[in-house]
């Protein structure tokens, strides 16, 4: 089973949902730890709960971004994770973070990337009035929300939606979706290389919607 540690911020919904496919017996996975960037995050509650050990960092008590980035990778080569999975860790990853981790760290945004790469997502897809939006899982690289996209999910955007209502229906989304991601990295179907993912063997053109 793929050693995975999960980095989170705050509610933890997505951890929830990894938690739960493990749990089910959908993700062949050791959720070996919960690293917080916050201490009160309920992401935390959710971990011991499972009983997850947790861990709490914050940038706060470190100086500048490269020491806590340190920190962070001193806390992840003890746990040796094969994965790292960002589940709403709201915190930049300096490069020299990101590149010890390659190919071993992914996200989920909420937007059907390339669109919509940064913070506010949903008040910036109905101000720009698209059609559909949604989630993306990715791989990792320096630049932000900008490295390969191993799956997507898409929902409509309805005339009423508010930024409430599309974060909740890609929420709903973004639940399905990573614990189908990750499964696939578990699996060994999915993997980086190149600055590509590669799925089944063959360089994968164009992110599957799921
Ligand atoms: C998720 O919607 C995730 O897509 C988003 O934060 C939320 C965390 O929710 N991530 C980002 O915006 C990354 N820039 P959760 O804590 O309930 O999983």
């Amino acid at each position: 089973r793929l050693p995975v540690v999960v980095l989170i911020s705050g509610n933890g919904s997505n951890l929830q949902a990894l938690i739960d496919a493990e749990r089910a017996g959908e993700l062949p996975v050791e959720l070996r730890a919960v690293v917080s960037s916050r201490g009160g995050a309920y992401g935390l509650e959710r971990a011991a709960a499972a009983g997850i050990p947790t861990a709490v960092l914050r940038p706060k008590d470190y100086p500048d971004r490269e020491r806590y980035d340190a920190a962070l990778r001193d806390c992840l080569d003890r746990l040796n994770p094969g994965l790292v999975v960002l589940a709403g860790f709201m915190r930049i990853l300096g490069d020299r973070f990101v590149a010890a981790f390659e190919g071993r760290l992914v996200n989920i945004h909420p937007s059907l990337l390339p669109a919509f790469r940064g913070l506010h997502t949903h008040e910036r897809a109905l101000a720009a009035g698209v059609a559909e939006h949604g989630c993306s899982v990715h791989y990792v690289i320096p630049e932000l929300d900008a490295g390969p996209v191993i799956a997507q999910a898409a929902v409509a955007v309805e005339p009423d939606d508010t930024p409430q209502t599309l974060q909740q229906k890609v929420q709903a989304e973004e639940h399905r979706l990573y614990p189908l991601a990750v499964r696939w990295i578990a699996e060994g179907r999915v993997t980086m290389r190149d600055g590509r993912v590669w799925m089944d063997g063959q360089p994968l053109a164009v992110p599957p919607r799921l």
